[in-house]
């Protein structure tokens, strides 16, 4: 059974993961399969407190979906509340999805920043689990406002850094004791590491600031318009075409997007990426 990916369906919390002081990771099995690619979203729904997207952070394939949700407002104070086995409702999945196929064969980076490595971590693993068809190297230059804010620790210090051919490079904005890497912000440590961009496509996703700044740093680092990529989430509101708050010319980034590559966003005239 398919379901209407308008209405909502229940979700079961299975399993809830600390990633931060104000993040948390809930694993949530729908009622119905849910299939989803990486760089998609859904609409997570508590009822008599409101709804809003999230980004999929998990791989396909799985018979569960993974959000990590940053508590900053009503909604997401009560999603934080949640325990296991509460259900919440679930509707989507929503826009586009990354390039998966124009990957294959190329070296990939990816940048990431803040709660924006959720839409990143869903590609990485996607592509992790199929390295006989992405089995070029993989880095990822990640960072946070500080070493406490820096999410999904399983994977950029464990499981991503032991993959085969896969560099992690992480920096925070703000030294803290106790943290002995990079200090400085995402696009000007991408500029200092300088990854070259033969046969690779990078792939970006954080706060809009860093994003119109990185795409800068690619750009001067050599990597053509058509090797980057990035997604222009944060401007979706319903997500399915009808609010009019995401359009770009016009385009509506929820129908046409939200993962773009820089070349598609040159020609659409997008002032403000
Ligand atoms: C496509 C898409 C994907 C997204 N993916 C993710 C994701 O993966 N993870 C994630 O965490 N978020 C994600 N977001 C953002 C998420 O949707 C919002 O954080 C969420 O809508 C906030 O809802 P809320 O009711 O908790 O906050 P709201 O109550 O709507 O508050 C939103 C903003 O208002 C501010 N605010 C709230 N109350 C006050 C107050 N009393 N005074 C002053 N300011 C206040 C908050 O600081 C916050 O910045 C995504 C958004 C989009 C569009
Ligand atoms: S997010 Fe509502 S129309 Fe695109």
């Amino acid at each position: 059974m398919t379901h209407n990916p308008l209405v909502p369906i229940n979700g079961e919390v299975i399993t809830i993961l600390t990633e931060s002081h104000d993040v948390k990771t809930f694993q949530v099995r729908p009622e119905v399969p849910m299939a989803h690619m990486p760089g998609q979203c859904a609409m997570l729904s508590l009822l008599g407190v409101g709804e809003a997207l999230f980004s999929i952070t998990s791989p396909p394939g799985r018979d569960y979906l993974e959000f990590s949700i940053k508590r900053v407002g009503k909604l997401t104070e009560a999603l934080h509340q949640m325990e296991v086995g509460h259900q919440v409702g679930i509707r989507g999945p929503y826009g586009n999805h990354f390039p998966v196929e124009d990957l294959k064969g190329k070296r990939l980076l990816f940048i990431g920043g803040g709660i924006g490595l959720a839409p990143l971590r869903s590609l990485v693993q996607y592509t992790l689990d199929r390295r006989e068809e992405y089995p070029d190297a993989f880095q990822l230059v990640y960072g946070s406002r500080s070493a406490d804010d820096l999410l999904f620790r399983r994977d950029i210090l464990n499981q991503w850094p032991e993959a085969p051919d896969f560099k992690v490079d992480l920096t925070v904005d703000v030294a803290s004791s106790g943290w002995d890497g990079h200090v400085g912000f995402v696009p000007a440590y991408l500029e200092a590491l300088a990854p070259s961009p033969e046969n690779t496509i990078g792939i970006t996703c954080g706060p809009p600031i860093m994003i119109k700044y990185v795409l800068q740093t690619l750009e001067k680092l050599g990597f053509k318009p058509n090797q980057i990529v990035t997604t222009l989430e944060y401007k979706m509101k319903c997500g399915v075409g009808k609010c009019g708050r995401c359009n770009l010319d016009e385009h509506y980034i929820c129908k046409d997007g939200p993962v773009f590559y820089l070349s598609e966003l040159e020609q659409i005239k997008c002032d403000f990426c």
